[in-house]
């Protein structure tokens, strides 16, 4: 029951559309209709700019967090943080505040990291910066530090870490199927500011 509690929170949490929220109320814009229509960082900061890119970003990261501290603050211990932190990147994914069309994924497992492992959380943050730097890619970007991220588990030895890891990271290549397409047309942006 408690199992069950704790899950339900974290994709009620996860389902936060910080996107749709920070779009509608600060700009009057709905970001579903602009950009690439995702409900995410990136397309924040493509459509609203720096200020609001940050605010989406960082919120959608403090859900996965958030996320995995819920069991400590309910003072349920057994239960797995992991597995409560998988659920708020469900909730990120498949909103149930947003018709279950909401984001990539990315940010809420950063997120779910950070509150897990936060020295996985800082190389994974200098890995995306690197490869974003070379590609000027953020889907590409994201990608490879999802694999960057099982990697480095399983030099943690950590099987918990490794099985959850894996999953994020094929979370991850599956909302990015779209991209992935782009990447291969030659029709994907790039960013322009680094
Ligand atoms: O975090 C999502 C990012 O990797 C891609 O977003 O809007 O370019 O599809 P977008």
């Amino acid at each position: 029951m408690e199992y069950f509690l704790l899950a339900l929170l974290a994709y009620l949490i996860g389902s936060i559309p910080s996107a749709l929220i920070i779009g509608k109320l600060g700009y009057k814009i709905d970001i579903r209709e602009h950009g690439s229509g995702n409900l995410g960082g990136t397309n924040t900061f493509r459509v609203l700019g720096i200020k609001a890119g940050i605010i989406v970003t960082t919120s959608d990261i403090l859900k996965g967090t958030i996320a995995t501290l819920l069991p400590f603050m309910f003072g349920w211990d057994e239960i797995n943080p992991l597995i409560i932190g998988l659920f708020a990147v469900i909730g990120h994914m498949y909103p149930l505040f947003a018709k279950f069309k909401g984001g990539k994924a990315v940010a809420t497992s950063g997120g779910l990291l950070l509150g897990v492992s936060p020295v996985l959380f800082l190389i994974i943050v200098v890995s995306f910066f690197i490869m974003l730097y070379i590609t000027k890619y953020v889907s590409l970007s994201s990608m490879v530090t999802g694999v960057v991220a099982i990697i480095v588990t399983v030099f943690q030895q950590e099987i918990g870490l490794i099985i959850v890891t894996s999953i994020l990271t094929l979370f991850v290549f599956y909302r990015h199927r779209a991209n992935i397409k782009r990447i291969i047309n030659k029709t994907e942006p790039k960013i322009k500011w680094m």
